[in-house]
Parts: structure tokens; sequence; C-alpha cells
């Protein structure tokens, strides 16, 4: 049986929802928080035990996204 790579984006981190790091690191991508990732995939709405490590992930997804600067508003004339 070969052996999952840890890392890998199909690495299970939320064992009761089946959300895998890949799926994590797309919802980063979108923008979600982790609520949002909660929401969406079910990750942390369970037992619990993969709060640190989705924390952590997400934490260290997010601190790498480049820094987005907002449009310019309209100057009112
Ligand atoms: S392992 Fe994620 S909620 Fe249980």
């Amino acid at each position: 049986m070969a052996e999952l790579k840890q890392d890998s984006p199909d690495e299970v981190l939320c064992s009761c929802s089946g959300t895998t790091r890949g799926m994590i690191e797309e919802l980063v991508r979108q923008g979600k928080d982790l609520d949002g990732i909660s929401r969406y995939s079910g990750a942390l709405s369970g037992c619990g035990g993969c709060e640190w490590d989705i924390g952590e992930l997400v934490k260290a997804l997010t601190a790498a996204l480049p820094a987005t600067t907002p449009p310019a508003l309209d100057q009112p004339e």
C-alpha cells in the first residue's frame, strides 16, 4: 500500500469531514477564513481534533499570500 506523503494536497487534515490539505489551500486562496472554511467544508465542526493543525496551516498560507492593494477610491471632484 502506498503511503501518503505528508504535506500532500490529498492529506486529510480533518478526519471528521474528510477535508484535505489541498481543499484548505484552495479555500484560503479564495479568501476564506477559518469560519468560512468550516462552513464550506465541515472541517472544525466535529470533534475539533483538527483545530490546531488547520489553524496553523491557515496562518502560514495567509502569511504567504501576496499583499493586495485595495482599489483606489474615486475622488470626488
Ligand atoms: S477532525 Fe476535524 S472536526 Fe474532527
